[in-house]
């Protein structure tokens, strides 16, 4: 039987009230789904509350490595995803690809032992755990600037996977030298050292967009998320996670116009007036997107049933060393 979006709120509804459960939703969720949330946040902030959550069940609307670092984090937490939907930059690396890129950097003549890897959150269990057992720590875009001082001060080359531009644009920021493998550049001269990894999400933004709006709106604010390229951020009046956006267009005067780089569903909701989406192109995440208020509901009515459906499991092994990874990241 279909049922209306209507029916279905009140189902989902019905389910949080008798059920140990908590939804969880990332930003970039559609609004429907984002609305029957009981937790929201950048990946920093669902990763640390849902931590501290004590209902049984988390059911986490977002994509993969999301629900996964939950998982990790509390091992003893039932952890259900209505639809396991892997972030398209997660998927550009797993564990032989960071083997790979640990022995490019020996090969130029920089020993493992010299090498501290950082992953952004935005990365599956195995290759936290690769990192975290190479010494190295998670971090994400709301800490990267902090996370990679921190790792610096241990004075050996940062390994940044996998999104080069969040780690080029830490650089840039903190007037540090870095270099993506398979581009020009020696690695011996760079402190940071990226992975070639991109969100083909936030590569819709181009120099282009803002020479527009800045054109067409003469006064008007460039807000961007530090996944977008190295140009464009460099561009911008200001680059954050996508809560720290949130907070400082919500901060801005009413009359202030602003164009954001980031996902549609979020920015689509931020502020009804003089607020512009970065792009001709709609920049809709395709795997945030695939969760439908439906999947939640049938999600939670399996849970209903005695039989829970998509639970994340991850092995005992990446599990450890995933965790180190993330709790050297919570502890600074
Ligand atoms: P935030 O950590 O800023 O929420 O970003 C997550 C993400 O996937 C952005 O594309
Ligand atoms: Fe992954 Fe990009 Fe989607 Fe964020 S917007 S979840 S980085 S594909």
């Amino acid at each position: 039987m279909q049922y209306t979006n209507e029916e279905l709120k009140q189902k989902i509804n019905e389910y949080k009230a008798k059920l140990s459960v908590t939804v969880v939703a990332h930003f970039y969720q559609r609004d429907e789904v984002f609305e029957m949330a009981d937790i929201t946040g950048d990946s920093l902030e669902l990763a640390m509350r849902t931590r501290d959550d004590d209902a049984e069940f988390v059911v986490f609307c977002g994509v993969g490595f999301m629900g996964q670092s939950v998982k990790v984090l509390s091992p003893q937490k039932r952890v259900v995803m209505p639809k396991i939907a892997c972030c398209a930059m997660a998927r550009m690396i797993d564990s032989l690809y960071f083997d790979d890129s640990v022995k490019y950097l020996e090969k130029n003549g920089i020993s493992k032992e010299n090498i501290l890897p950082i992953t952004y959150i935005n990365s599956n269990a195995d290759v936290k755990a690769k990192v975290g057992e190479m010494g190295g720590m998670v971090c994400t875009s709301s800490n990267a600037k902090h996370i990679i001082t921190t790792a610096l001060s241990e004075g050996k080359k940062i390994l940044f996977v996998p999104d080069r531009c969040l780690g080029q644009n830490i650089a840039n920021q903190m007037g540090l030298n870095s270099m993506v493998i398979g581009q020009e550049g020696d690695p011996k001269e760079a402190d940071i050292i990226c992975y070639d990894g991109f969100c083909s999400v936030h590569q819709l933004f181009s120099v282009g967009d803002i020479a527009f709006y800045r054109k067409k709106y003469p006064g008007i604010l460039i807000a961007t998320h530090p996944e977008c390229d190295p140009a464009i951020c460099d561009a911008s009046d200001f680059v954050g996670s996508t809560s720290q956006l949130i907070r400082y267009i919500k901060e801005l005067p009413e009359d202030q116009k602003v164009a954001v780089g980031t996902e549609f569903n979020m920015v689509n909701r931020l502020r009804s007036k003089n607020t512009y989406i970065l792009s001709s192109t709609k920049p809709e995440c395709p795997t945030m997107n695939e969760t439908t208020l439906e999947d939640l509901y049938l999600t939670l009515k399996a849970i209903d049933e005695g039989a829970p459906i998509n639970e994340i499991d991850v092995d005992e092994k990446t599990q450890k060393w995933a965790k180190i990874a993330l709790e050297r990241m919570l502890a600074l």
